[in-house]
């Protein structure tokens, strides 16, 4: 059996880091990566070693998620990480953003998120470890980021209950929520609109929230959370009454 590790939008900003860090740790044998551009995919092959195996891979698209499953077991796969990493939000108001980008957005945060999940317990055994990231936008709803905010707060709340249920085989389901990250989501989620989400406070990088999560996801946790910012921002929500959370939102984002 073939110990593996698979990282979904492994080609880009966090996903890439947790791939740096998994190429560290002996157990695993192979890391599948996932991500749209096969081409980014093959040169991370290039620059990390055959230790990759590229599966490039539309995740808003449910039926290339579980043809994986065949894969899977032709490989004689035991997963010991499987860390959801693919998402993207799109910065504006629900006017500005389409109906098919909305939706995708959806699809892939969520949709694929719990795909994945279904499509890999099956091979996982006592110690394996899921880590779904979320975000700092999970805790509380964001006008000009409202499909994003939401779909993030369906990732907080179903890995929570998913680690519970999970206890009983002794796997752990992580959620990872970062505040801004310096990675190609910004761009990505640039739109035209004049009223938008323009102000990137307390931004990191997504190597030391990589980091962060893994150790947090190995101690067992739940959540994990980098920096007394976002700390800080996750206990006020949960003092404050939604409205008065998102009246500081738009005063941050200048709305
Ligand atoms: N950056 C931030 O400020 C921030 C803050 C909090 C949470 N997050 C969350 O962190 C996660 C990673 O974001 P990031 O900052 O690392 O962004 P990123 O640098 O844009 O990376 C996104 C990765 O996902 C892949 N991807 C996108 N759409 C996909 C699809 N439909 N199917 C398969 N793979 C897809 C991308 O590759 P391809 O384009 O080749 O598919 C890329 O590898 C996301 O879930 C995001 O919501 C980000």
């Amino acid at each position: 059996m073939k110990d593996i590790a698979i990282v979904t939008g492994a080609s880009s900003g966090i996903g890439r880091e947790f791939v740096k860090l998994l190429l560290g740790r002996k157990e695993v044998d192979e890391i599948w990566i996932i991500a749209r551009n096969a081409d980014r995919l093959q040169s991370m092959v290039a620059e990390f070693g055959d230790k990759l195996k590229p599966i490039p891979m539309d995740l808003s698209d449910i039926e290339q998620i579980k043809s994986l499953s065949s894969t899977l077991k032709i490989a004689d796969a035991n997963i010991s990480f499987l860390i959801n990493s693919a998402g993207f939000g799109k910065f504006g108001s629900y006017s500005d953003i389409g109906i098919d980008e909305s939706v995708n957005m959806i699809d892939l945060n969520i949709s694929g998120l719990v795909a994945m999940g279904l499509v890999c317990l099956p091979f996982m055994t006592r110690g394996a470890r899921i880590i779904n990231i979320a975000s700092q936008a999970s805790f509380q709803p964001l006008p000009y980021l409202n499909v994003y905010s939401a779909t993030k707060a369906f990732v907080r709340n179903y890995s929570h209950a998913l680690n519970v249920e999970l206890k009983e085989r002794r796997i752990t389901v992580t959620a990872v929520c970062p505040g801004w990250m310096d990675t190609a989501f910004i761009d990505r989620g640039k739109t035209d609109a004049t009223k938008t989400v323009s102000r990137f406070v307390n931004m990191t990088t997504p190597d030391v929230v990589a980091a962060k999560a893994l150790r947090d996801a190995m101690r067992g946790k739940d959540i994990s959370t980098y920096s007394l910012y976002v700390k800080f921002n996750r206990l006020v929500a949960k003092l404050l009454p939604q409205r008065i959370m998102m009246k500081i939102w738009l005063r941050q984002q200048n709305l």
